[in-house]
């Protein structure tokens, strides 16, 4: 009889310990130890990988450059650095009902016109609502073999026989391996399924994307484990209530990070957004109130025009409230100290609330003087030149400091219509006739010259 061994696991962070507690020492969640139950002798003729590779010197290993294959879907392939990588295993991340599904059906849909085979893993949905969303997508695929399954070694099996071009796996909270007795979705089953996906991959050498929902924590998969298993984690992300997608690429053993592809949510599927600051600038010029900016972000290799906002109002509370979407708190907070500090800004008896418009996450400090703008603008109740984009960082002191790929961003701003661009002095450009160039050394400078007219 095979020997049954227990564990206890944290579903949050993945800590294992032998026995129960109240509080994760790790992570110190409350109450997500649960006991799992592990079969040790099953596990163990699963992990044990045939040794074809001996170590080996490294001036005898052959170069075979990376074998990628597009996913038909531009936006898509920048965000994976170029295509899907052979033998590779992707994380698709996002939030339940943001469109992964949507986005790995269509990209099965345009690899099987380039003659691919393509498997799809349906865990969690049945044939006949794939075949809907197919319809729907208008996928017409020849090669496109759909599997409702979620007994991981039956999956296995079908991939060794059919060596697809690309497998993929919706979803891997769902699907769950025999050798481990604990419910489909808990971190051993997950991590589990995912080592042996990675093994199955490098093996057959086919690339695996796999669909992980993201938990409320925004945790993906729950535990953080799977991140570090896969080599592309490919984040989803966007407003579920608006039209608008990004993909984000956070992890990439085979190419650039923080890369972004942004998508439009239609009955037909996504659509791939060609400009997107034109996107996010939709609403901006018939918007125009105090306590808006404009700033030029830098997302992976591609400068992005967004708007700011900020209101600034009595607070009724004892404490006043600092509430920020889209761009990190603690970088407002620092904001508000050196506006208080340096220009005698006192923001102590009321609320400050800032906003990133269209969902998307603006985690660059270039960002900092547009947000210190727009809270000016907001306090003193004027309108910002709808025509002046505005790049900065915000140093201790009030200095506004050098921001990285300057010229882009200017040809950005330039390229969408505006007339000026507020930048640091210390940045060096080239010279551009098109567009207005205002270099400010200091953030009492930089209101000045934006502000008061
Ligand atoms: N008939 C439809 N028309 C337009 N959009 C739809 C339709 N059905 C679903 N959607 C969009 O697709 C989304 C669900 O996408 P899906 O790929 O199933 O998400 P996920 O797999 O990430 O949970 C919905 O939130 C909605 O935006
Ligand atoms: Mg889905
Ligand atoms: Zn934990």
């Amino acid at each position: 009889m095979a020997k049954i061994k227990s564990k206890f696991v944290c579903q949050n962070c993945g800590y294992e310990t032998s026995g129960y507690l109240g509080k994760c020492p790790e992570c110190g969640t409350w109450g997500s130890i649960v006991e799992e139950i592990l079969d040790e002798e099953k596990k163990s003729s699963l992990i044990d990988l045939p040794d074809k590779n001996p170590p080996k010197k490294l001036s005898e290993i052959e170069m075979n450059s990376e074998v990628r294959m597009s996913t038909g879907i531009s936006e898509f392939d920048r965000v994976l650095g170029g295509g899907i990588v052979q033998g590779s295993l992707i994380l698709i991340a996002g939030d339940p009902g943001i469109g992964k599904s949507t986005i790995l059906l269509q990209t099965s849909g345009e690899l099987c016109k380039n003659n691919k085979n393509v498997l799809y893993v349906s865990a969690e949905e049945s044939i006949s609502q794939i075949k809907l969303r197919a319809d729907r997508l208008e996928v017409k695929a020849e090669n496109l073999y759909i599997y409702p399954q979620t007994n991981f070694e039956l999956i296995k099996k079908h991939i060794e026989d059919m060596k697809p071009d690309l497998v993929i796996i919706d979803s891997i909270q769902a699907i769950y391996t025999s050798t481990i007795q604990s419910s489909a979705g808990s971190v051993s089953q997950i991590r589990e399924c995912c080592n042996s996906l990675m093994t199955l991959a490098k093996t057959n050498n086919v690339s695996i994307m796999v669909i992980g929902h993201v938990t409320k924590e925004g945790n993906i998969a729950g535990p953080k484990v799977l991140e570090h298993m896969v080599d592309t984690v490919i984040q989803f992300e966007g407003d579920k209530y608006k039209t608008y997608r990004i993909l984000r690429s956070i992890k990439n053993r085979f190419g650039n990070t923080s890369e972004v592809g942004i998508f439009e949510m239609g009955s037909k599927g996504l659509k791939e957004v060609i400009n997107p600051s034109e996107l996010f600038l939709k609403e901006y010029n018939q918007t125009q109130t105090p306590g808006s900016t404009i700033i030029v972000t830098n997302e992976g290799t591609r400068p992005l025009l967004v708007e700011i906002q900020a209101l600034v109002g009595t607070t009724p509370y004892p404490t006043p409230r600092r509430v920020a979407n889209g761009v990190d708190l603690s970088r407002v907070l620092q904001i508000l100290a050196v506006l208080e500090k340096r220009i005698g800004l006192n923001l102590s008896k009321q609320d400050v609330y800032v906003n990133v418009i269209g969902g998307i996450d603006v985690s660059e400090p270039s960002a900092d003087l547009g947000i210190a703008l727009a809270i000016i603008t907001c306090v003193r109740d004027v309108v910002f030149d709808s025509h002046t984009a505005i790049v900065g960082e915000i140093g201790l002191s009030g200095e506004i400091r050098a921001v990285s790929h300057i010229d882009k961003r200017i040809n950005e701003a330039q390229k969408l219509g505006f007339k000026r661009i507020i930048i640091p002095a210390s940045n060096e450009v080239q010279d551009n006739n098109d567009i207005e160039i205002l270099k400010v050394q200091r953030i009492i400078e930089a209101i000045t010259r934006a502000v008061s007219k």
